[in-house]
């Protein structure tokens, strides 16, 4: 009898007791919206300012309704005007292009390597040609691109880097923050992040204008002043009646399990990446599957796990069900088409026909990729390994 896996793929660890307390304390008070304060009070949604700026390192930090939401204003505030074009890694999620598009943008696609990182070659040769204003930089599944090369082609082409970091809150790319080296970083606390409050974003930045516009723009009427990290009030004075109010603003429950699990962030880290090292000793010491070495000057946040089997392409839908049948739920992102959480560039048909990109194409048609929660442990995570080199073994030429 094969052994199979039985925990879920999706079920994240409990909110603490001291977390679901607060949560009670704010129910009680009936003053769930950020704006509804009494005298000497400072909103939730804006202590968790303050606290995550200073956790980020960066000068301003707005909370909002989500990751997808804080890339929206990111762009809009960041002076994005209609038909911009906006450079993208093609490996990236459905929200990011959906982003791009409602702020009224025209994404261009970049290749993506063998390790999932964004080609910068490709990068170069589109920042040059392209005319792109833009570059909104998705650290797709925590892979952190060279940001040095990054950041000189951005520089050469005068564009404004937009760090996507739904994946890497907390992770460091030369002891830097991740989120610390484009001009607007968006963060995302949705359940399947690093810090979950069911759904929930945060945009950070060090540019005074940014971040006055994105705050009066997730809909802050005229109420800018209560902020936790926000710019001076001269600074408002210029934007304030040029900005649309696009209401997305964070309520005070859900800045409470944001601010509740930011103390344990570091500790969950360490968490992750020991569930994630243990996984990855065992699927990268088989011959039939291809993983990735972590660039020595990335630190990343092992939530989730990319692999790439060996085998004939028209076996890889085989190989997850029979992964399946053991408990090991795999997502595969050269599906023709999008389900659940995966989708390929050119399944976002509204954006038009995209042009092909064939190393995009060749790279997902066996990029496989599994959530690492961290209500396993880490024998279970040497078992799914396990499980995943067994049937690939099974399904190899
Ligand atoms: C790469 C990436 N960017 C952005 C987002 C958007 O985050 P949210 O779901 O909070 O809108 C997600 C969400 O899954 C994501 O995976």
């Amino acid at each position: 009898m094969k052994p199979v896996f039985e925990k879920p793929f999706t079920q994240q660890e409990a909110i603490s007791e001291s977390v679901i307390e607060r949560i009670g304390e704010i129910l009680r008070s009936g003053r769930l919206h950020r704006y509804n304060t009494v005298e000497g009070e400072e909103a939730e949604a804006t202590l968790l300012e303050r606290e995550y700026a200073a956790w980020q390192g960066a000068k301003y930090c707005l909370a909002c309704t989500s990751g997808g939401y804080a890339l929206q204003l990111a762009m809009r505030a960041s002076g994005l005007e209609q038909g911009d074009i906006v450079l993208a890694n093609a490996y990236t999620l459905a929200p990011v292009p959906g982003a791009i598009h409602a702020a009224g943008g025209k994404p261009v696609f970049v290749e993506i390597g063998a390790d999932w990182r964004i080609n910068t070659d490709d990068l170069a040769l589109k920042a040059g040609s392209t005319g792109a204003k833009f570059l909104m930089l998705s650290h797709m599944r925590g892979h952190i691109a060279d940001m040095e090369t990054i950041e000189a082609i951005c520089e050469e082409h005068n564009i404004t880097m937009i760090e996507d970091c739904a994946h890497t809150m907390g992770a460091t790319w030369n002891g830097k923050r991740s989120g610390s080296f484009g001009k607007v970083a968006a963060f995302s606390t949705q359940t399947y992040k690093h810090i979950n409050s069911g759904e929930g974003g945060l945009l950070t930045t060090d540019n005074p204008f940014i971040a006055a516009r994105a705050i009066v723009m997730s809909g802050s009427y005229m109420l800018y002043g209560s902020h936790g990290a926000a710019p001076d009030a001269d600074v408002f004075d210029q934007i304030k009646l040029v900005s649309p109010n696009m209401s997305g603003r964070m309520d005070n429950l859900r800045a409470a399990l944001i601010r509740g699990q930011l103390a344990d962030l570091d500790k969950n880290i360490s968490r992750w990446n020991k569930r994630y090292q243990a996984l990855e000793k065992v699927v990268a010491a088989s011959p039939d599957i291809m993983t990735t070495q972590r660039p020595q000057h990335e630190h990343y946040v092992g939530s989730s796990f990319q692999f790439r089997p060996k085998i004939a392409p028209e076996n890889l839908p085989t190989l997850l069900a029979n992964c399946g049948k053991r408990g090991v739920d795999i997502k595969w992102f050269g599906s023709e088409e999008p389900t659940a959480f995966t989708s390929r560039y050119d399944s976002w048909e509204y954006l038009g026909k995209q042009p092909v990109l064939p190393e995009t194409l060749e790279v997902l048609s066996n990029t496989c990729d599994i959530r690492v929660p961290l209500t396993f442990n880490e024998q279970d995570c040497v078992t799914i390994g396990e499980i995943i080199v067994d049937e690939v073994n099974a399904l190899s030429t």
